[in-house]
């Protein structure tokens, strides 16, 4: 099986947040499993900087972009640890930038243009490659026009005439709206696809997206079943419904090569299940280096997230006085709402000897939290999977988090009746007062040594590897595969 996997972030070459993740490690989880495997990412400023070995192809490729066509050039450099090849479109005007996406939480105005150019430009590539592609793998709207020109201006063409779309939602929560007349440049005006893409007088790039792939997936079952749910459908719940026989849920994994405490090169101290002393250290070390009291018996709260509304901030905001009044120590780590921001910069300065807010994007200090904290907090509105509590759980560092999504399918409560099973603390409501109540029960029982150990030794032991939903991935391309032939009829065999 051939598949072309396009996103706008992979590890080590760009990451924002959970999509760099996922997009670094699953391309290569794939190949493993014997499938052929491609990635495309815009050559990015960071890309380029971060890409070992990146070198030009001699392919040049001619992308239509408003009255004249715009070429790239290809550079190709392989996945980490792996002959898996990722393809970077050059177009220094679009990629050469300081961020990915936008500055200081706003996006960039001509995001439309810099992704259709990567939508566009992923097709012409597959073309000039000169590979038929069974699958094209995409992510989120950024991606989501390939669908729609599978279905419409590429359907006849020869490269894609087998090819299907399988569109993975990592969030909903990004719409992907254009203005009709930005529209245009994406050569589909007129057709009658595009009305159905029509959102509140614009055009929804995710929405067209969720109508005409092939077949979707979010990123945890459970998330699976809330979009289609008028809490977290986000509009789109009845599209969902009438889709659910093509949308599934394979839970994200997270990269052992990367995360994983016994020889994670970032953290001052290697530690394993069998031996924490390491552990205690990475703690002492983080509470110094953040200027925070060294002390063991404090329990050592650690926060590393996108500071945006889906991750629940404002339900700490609300609570924060009482939260701080606990004997407890938080490490936060993030960027995002400035309102946010100000006000955590502002609390640290209140309670110097309690808080440490790191208003960055620092990926060494995120190894050094979750390795050095005892309790990883993550009260999420909503959350599609959320890798940073599996990335905890396998660093002993307990989380408390919101029952939501891919947290409700990872974290089991310590109040649950298989007590080798639990592996954190949990609530529901969006309240911050339960948020409060939650980690107080946590840090209650981490007066109790023995049973804390018993669920940093549950979580730690626990599979959180790719390596069943890479496979399930390969059995979502033959579903998606099976169906096209089955709709085909028997006279294609
Ligand atoms: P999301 O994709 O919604 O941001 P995930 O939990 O899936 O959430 O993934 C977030 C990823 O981004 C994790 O690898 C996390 O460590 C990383 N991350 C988030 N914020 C920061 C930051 N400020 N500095 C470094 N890494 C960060
Ligand atoms: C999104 C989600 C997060 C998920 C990540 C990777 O950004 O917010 O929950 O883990 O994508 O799929």
């Amino acid at each position: 099986m051939r598949i072309l996997f396009v996103t706008t972030e992979a590890v080590p070459f760009a990451k924002f947040g959970g999509l760099g993740d996922v997009s670094g490690t699953l391309p290569v989880e794939l190949a493993k499993l014997g499938l052929d495997v491609s990635v495309v990412l815009p050559l990015y400023r960071h890309a380029r900087a971060n890409a070992e070995r990146l070198e030009p192809t001699d392919l040049t490729i001619s992308i239509p972009l408003g009255e004249t066509p715009s070429a790239a050039r290809v550079w190709r450099s392989n996945m980490p640890n792996s002959d898996v090849p990722i393809y970077f479109l050059e177009q220094n005007d679009l990629y050469d930038r300081e961020e990915m996406y936008g500055l200081k939480g706003e996006e960039y105005e001509d995001n439309y243009r810099r992704f259709y150019f990567l939508n566009r430009g992923a097709l012409e590539l597959a073309r000039a490659l000169g590979i038929g592609f069974d699958v094209v793998h995409v992510n989120d709207w950024m991606t989501g026009l390939i669908p729609i020109y599978l279905k419409t201006i590429f359907k006849e063409d020869p490269y894609f005439k087998e090819t299907v779309s399988v569109f993975t939602i990592h969030n909903l929560g990004n719409l992907g709206l254009i203005s009709r007349k930005n529209f245009e440049l994406m050569g589909l005006s007129g057709r009658p696809e595009v009305e159905e893409m029509a959102l509140d007088g614009e055009i929804c790039q995710l929405k067209g997206a969720l109508i005409y792939s092939d077949v979707l997936n979010t990123v945890s079952r459970q998330y699976a079943k809330e979009v289609q749910t008028a809490e977290f459908g986000e509009g789109f719940e009845e599209l969902l419904r009438s889709r659910s026989d093509d949308l599934f849920g394979i839970l994200n994994g997270i990269d052992c090569s990367i995360w994983n405490p016994e020889t994670d090169r970032l953290i001052p101290f290697n530690y394993a299940a069998e031996n924490l002393s390491g552990k205690a250290a990475c703690k002492a070390a983080l509470q110094r280096e953040n200027g925070l009291p060294e002390r063991g018996d404090v329990p050592l709260l650690g926060i590393v997230c996108r500071l945006s509304e889906q991750k629940g901030l404002d339900m700490l905001v609300e609570v924060f006085e009482d939260f701080l009044a606990l004997d407890v120590q938080l490490v936060l780590l993030g960027t995002g709402v400035p309102e946010y921001e100000d006000f955590l910069r502002d609390a640290a300065e209140r309670y110097p000897t309690k808080l440490a807010a790191n208003i960055k994007f620092d990926e060494p200090l995120s190894h050094r939290i979750e390795a050095g904290a005892d309790i990883f907090l993550m009260p999420s509105r909503f959350e599609p999977c959320g890798l940073t509590q599996m990335i905890s759980l396998k660093y002993g560092t307990v989380p408390v988090v919101r029952r939501t999504g891919g947290l409700a399918d990872t974290i089991t409560d310590y109040a649950t009746t298989n007590l080798e099973e639990a592996n954190g603390f949990s609530f529901n409501s969006m309240q911050g007062r339960d948020l409060l109540a939650c980690t107080k029960r946590a840090i209650s029982l981490y007066q109790d040594r023995a049973e804390w150990k018993r669920l940093m030794l549950n979580g730690m032991k626990q599979e959180w590897s790719w390596r069943k939903s890479a496979r399930e991935y390969v059995k979502l391309y033959e579903h998606a595969l099976s169906r096209k032939f089955a709709v085909m009829g028997p006279s294609n065999g």
